[in-house]
């Protein structure tokens, strides 16, 4: 049996170690900061945030740096938990059963394992997206330093920089309404890292059929 599927007293089960915890809330508060600057510098109407968090130069000092940040607790989480987030045959019978995930007939869906597709396809989105961010960013952080042939490089990166920012703040809000209020019991997983085995048997039953089979409980 794997640590991630240690079975804990009171029909509950780990489903986050403690660094697996704290680097997702070192990604979350990094993106959280990222998110609320970013959008300060990219409209003169949202310009007040910056002000509330310190006044523009600081915040514009601190975006890069806190960008870094972000990178690296996304890389750890790719360390971590990108063999659990290949796509199977299982996944391509989920997204052909959205429709019934979105009516919350979750008994009529595919089997998913410790992972749904929908999660698997934002882990990789936001894997993408740190990278093409943190290309883009490199350059506009960097910006006066390039030779003026190389100018074209800015341009690319503006429209890639916000572009992917846009499409990661969607990917986000998706997340949080999925994780804090669609899938009761999901947030307990990422605070103090268990979750009751119903929520396993209902959200990932592939998952829970590996907990059953690995341990001693009747099936
Ligand atoms: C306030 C912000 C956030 C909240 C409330 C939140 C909530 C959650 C919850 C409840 C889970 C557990 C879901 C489960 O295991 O079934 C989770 C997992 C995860 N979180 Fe977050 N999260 C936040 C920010 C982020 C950010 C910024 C990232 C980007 C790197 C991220 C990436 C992930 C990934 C990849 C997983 C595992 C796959 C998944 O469940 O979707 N989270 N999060």
């Amino acid at each position: 049996m794997s640590h991630q599927e240690q079975l804990l007293p009171h029909d509950r089960v780990l489903r986050y170690e403690f660094n697996e915890r704290m680097n997702h809330w070192v990604a979350a508060g990094s993106f959280i900061y990222l998110m609320l600057t970013g959008l300060a510098f990219w409209s003169p109407w949202l310009f007040w945030i910056a002000s509330a968090l310190g006044g523009a130069e600081l915040s514009r000092m601190l975006h890069p740096w806190i960008g870094l940040v972000f990178f690296v607790a996304v890389c750890y989480m790719f360390a971590l938990w990108s063999r659990q987030m290949n796509f199977d045959s299982v996944d391509a019978q989920w997204w052909k059963s959205l429709h019934y995930y979105i009516q919350n007939q979750d008994d009529k869906m595919p089997p998913a394992g410790r992972y749904n597709a929908g999660q698997k396809l934002l882990f990789w989105s936001f894997f993408g997206g740190a990278i093409l961010l943190l290309a883009s960013g490199v350059v506009l952080w960097f910006t006066e330093s390039l030779p003026w042939s190389l100018r074209w490089m800015r341009y690319i990166s503006v429209v890639v920089h916000a572009g992917t920012a846009l499409l990661l703040i969607g990917n986000f809000m998706i997340h949080i309404y999925m994780g804090v209020f669609a899938e009761r019991g999901a947030f307990g997983s990422v605070i103090r890292g268990d979750v009751s085995l119903a929520f396993a048997k209902r959200y990932h039953p592939g998952w829970y059929k590996e907990i059953v089979a690995n341990s001693n409980r009747p099936k």
